[in-house]
Formats: C-alpha cells, structure tokens, sequence
C-alpha cells in the first residue's frame, strides 16, 4: 500500500477537506450564542385572569380594533356578548367632537360542537387624523369603555411606530412576548401581526373556545391600538374529519379586515396606508400562483405604490422565503419563485414573515435569476432587494425552533431562537429604525438593531447600518 493509500493520509485529507469546505461555506452572518434557561412552553390555565370574563350579564368582551379603511380614517371595533346578541352599536368622541353612534352587525358560527358568541363588527368611520378617539361598546351596566389614537394623515415624512409580533399563541411565554411589546419604551402604535393567533387548532376538535380565550388575553392591547391582520397555517381550521371542512371559518367569522379598500376580493391578501407606510398583507394559505385572484390583485398593487406618498414599502405574510431554521424550510419557496422578482422590481423596503418559532434577520438579497437551464439559483447580495425577517417567535405552545441549517448560508445576517418582537420605528422618508426584543432582556434593550435606509429615498447599502 504507497503513501496515498494509508489510513493516515486519508484522515489528514478528509479534515482538511472539512476545514476548506467550512471556510467556503460558512459566509453567513451572526447566530446568536445567547444562552436561554430551557423551559418548556406551556399554556395558561383557563382559570387565569388574563383569560377573565369581563363581569356583568352578557359585557362585550374580546374587544378589538383594526384598521377600517385604505388611510386610516375609519376604525373596525369588534367584540362578543355571550348571552345574547345585545347591541351592535358603537358610541365614540373625541375631546373636540360630540358623542356619535355608529351601527354594526352581528354573524356566529358553529364549528363542530361549539357555538359561537354573537361576534359584532362596527365600522367607525370618517375620523379625524391624530386623534384620541374614546368609545364604548355594550349596554345599560355592562358598557365598557376604551380609546385609540388615529394615525397622522398619509404623508412622506411622517414618523410612525409599528411593533410586529407572529405566532403568539396563549401560553405563559405569549404573555411575557405582550408585557415585553407594551412596555418597550419605543412606544409601538399598531401592530402588524403576522399570522398564527390563537393556536386553538391544537386542542381537541380544535377547541374553539381558545379563541375566546385568546380573544380576552389580547383584548388589552387590541382594544387600545389596531392590529393588522395576517392569515397563518393555524387560522385554516380545516377538518373534514369532524365536518369542518370550510377553511378560515372562525378566524373570518371574529376577525374582520378592510379589504375591499384595495380591491382585493378576499380577507387574506389586502393593503394599508398608514402614516408612511404601505403595508401589503398576503395570505401564504391562500392560491398564489399564475391567474389567481391573488395573484392578478398583487400584480395591480403593486404598481400603484406611490413611494412619493408612502415612502416604507412593507409586506406582510405568514410563510417566510428566507429561512435558516430546520423548520419549514423553503415552505415559502413556491410563493417566493412566483412574487419575488416583483419585490425587487418595485423596491419593497421589508418583508415580515413569521411560522417560524425564532427569530431571524436576512441581508438583502434576492434570488431571481434562475431559468430552470443556467442553475443560477444562489441568493445574492441585492441592493434592490427586501430584507426579510422571521419574527414568528411570540411564545405559543409548541415551542422555539432551535435547530439551524449549518453553516449559517450567506442571506442570513442574524438569527437566534428566543422569543420576543419587534419594532420598525419609522423616522422620516430616508430612515427608519428597526429592533427585535427578546422576552429575557430588560423592555428596553434591543437584541439586534439595524437603521433601514428607504429603497426609493436613499437606497445606498444598510448592511452595516445598526
Ligand atoms: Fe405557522
């Protein structure tokens, strides 16, 4: 046996050949080496006050509040009174206007052997811009009373504060993720939820009485500032086992959004102005492909984004397209292929995505040069390009994703398995100030932090920008 035959060489190449191979690949950014006290995730009793029903015969509970309109004058309240179907009405004022009533209607629905609550939905509109509304649902002893600020009217320059949270669920991490949003001191003023709410789906039958639950948990924030709804795989409820066969039926019977406005034809894929932003929701669980309703609508969306008007281009979905997690990964692939070349095409500042149990941020890249015969199928650096981030970690019952692709691929700037949520402080028409807030830290501190520089203002390289 001559030299290059022997055991010994063969070892020596095989290590060296793994050092080469790990100085090749492993270009990626940063994973976290944040060392979490390992719990397991577990959901709040149904007997805890966060869950508590508000107390009086039949007292609106589970309010909520999302946008109403394309620009942010109108307002959807909704809520439930259990007993009986009670008012639809909506009373609201501002310190300079009168009392005004607005009137709203009622659905239910049956999902196997549960029964809904009446599930009111109000739309309150023509309201003043930057303005603290006051409001009261509910009759006779039982009203209750809330307010919410509308936003400035649309505008380049207008600062605004979102919080992103995805994936929260109902279990104790859900509420530290909730605590930790409502005290960070950068003051988020809407959320833009990206998908997976109450997680009811994983009890029994798909107890739908955790929806309720998760209705009151939520109410103390959502009662007080608009949450932008995003469809996730856990909205479907889709089990023809149990006859349950038509999907999104309780998260389209308690959770109304104003899509309509932008000419969509169904609830899970529409667009917001707010402030600065245009916001693009789409639904992951919805058809994507080529002629789809989907499909046709984002296609005529997308060119009347006036980034004069809203500078931040931000999309909205729940399957994530950039993701190192061993965890749905490439889940979002198909619908990536489809829209992505779009995306870059027209700028889009910020992807949010969530599904994913964890946390992760992407350079800006884009994978768009593929034609099936040249094999050019790498993410490259893009300064066009989105960056896309995971923030699928609000705490639900089924854990974090700690489990990574290794080495750390390119498009990966930071990615770290805690849970908590994000915020996108938007500055001006040039900078907008993104942090993401595990559930560990003081509410103060920023995990990882980065300055956006606005794709159609100032689109010169943010990479190094935090
Ligand atoms: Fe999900």
């Amino acid at each position: 046996m001559g030299l290059l035959g022997s055991p010994f060489f063969v070892a020596i190449a095989v290590v060296l050949g793994l050092l080469l191979n790990v100085a090749i690949l492993c270009n990626g950014g940063k994973t976290s080496t944040f060392v979490r006290k390992v719990e397991k995730t577990v959901d709040i009793p149904l007997d805890s006050d966060v869950f508590a029903v508000p107390s009086g015969y039949n007292a609106p509970q589970q309010v909520h509040i999302t946008q109403g309109d394309l620009e942010g004058k109108a307002v959807i309240v909704s809520w439930v009174t259990e007993d009986e179907p009670g008012s639809s009405k909506v009373r609201y004022w501002s310190e300079k206007s009168k009392k005004k009533v607005a009137e709203g209607k009622v659905v239910t629905y049956k999902y196997f052997n549960y029964t809904s609550g009446f599930i009111h939905h109000c739309i309150v509109g023509n309201l003043e811009y930057n303005t603290k509304y006051y409001y009261e649902v509910g009759i006779g002893h039982t009203i209750r009373k809330f307010w919410f600020v509308t936003p400035p009217e649309v505008g380049p320059d207008v600062p605004y504060t979102f919080g992103l949270i995805g994936d929260l669920g109902q279990s104790f991490d859900s509420n530290k993720t909730l605590t930790h949003y409502e005290k960070n001191p950068r003051k988020g003023q809407t959320v833009l939820f990206v998908g997976d709410l109450s997680y009811a789906d994983n009890y029994p039958n798909h107890d739908n009485v955790r929806w309720d639950t998760w209705g009151r948990f939520v109410e103390r924030s959502v009662a007080y500032q608009p949450w932008i709804w995003t469809a996730g795989n856990h909205e479907i409820d889709f089990a023809p086992e149990i006859g349950e066969a038509t999907p999104f039926k309780p998260y389209s019977h308690r959770y109304h959004v104003p899509y309509k406005a932008s000419g969509s034809t169904e609830p899970f894929w529409y667009s917001i102005k707010r402030a600065s932003a245009y916001i693009i929701v789409l639904a992951s669980y919805s058809a994507y492909g080529k002629y789809t309703p989907q499909y046709q609508w984002l296609e005529e969306e997308l060119p009347k984004v006036n980034r004069t008007e809203t500078p931040w281009l931000i999309v909205l979905m729940h399957s994530p397209w950039y993701n190192s997690y061993n965890y749905h990964y490439m889940e979002g692939e198909t619908m990536r292929v489809m829209y992505e070349p779009w995306f870059v095409q027209y700028k889009v500042d910020a992807v949010f995505a969530g599904h994913v149990h964890a946390y992760e941020r992407s350079e800006r890249v884009s994978n768009i040069a593929y034609n099936v015969v040249n094999g050019i199928c790498t993410p490259v650096k893009d300064q066009s390009a989105p960056v896309y981030i995971t923030i699928g970690d609000g705490g639900n019952l089924e854990g974090l994703a700690t489990n990574m692709t290794e080495p750390q691929p390119a498009y990966s700037a930071y990615r770290e398995a805690s849970f908590g949520h994000a915020i996108f402080d938007v500055k001006n028409r040039t900078h907008a100030h993104y942090s993401w807030h595990r559930n560990q830290d003081g509410y103060a501190v920023e995990a990882d932090s980065k300055w956006f520089f606005n794709r159609y203002w100032h689109p010169v390289d943010d990479s190094g920008a935090d």
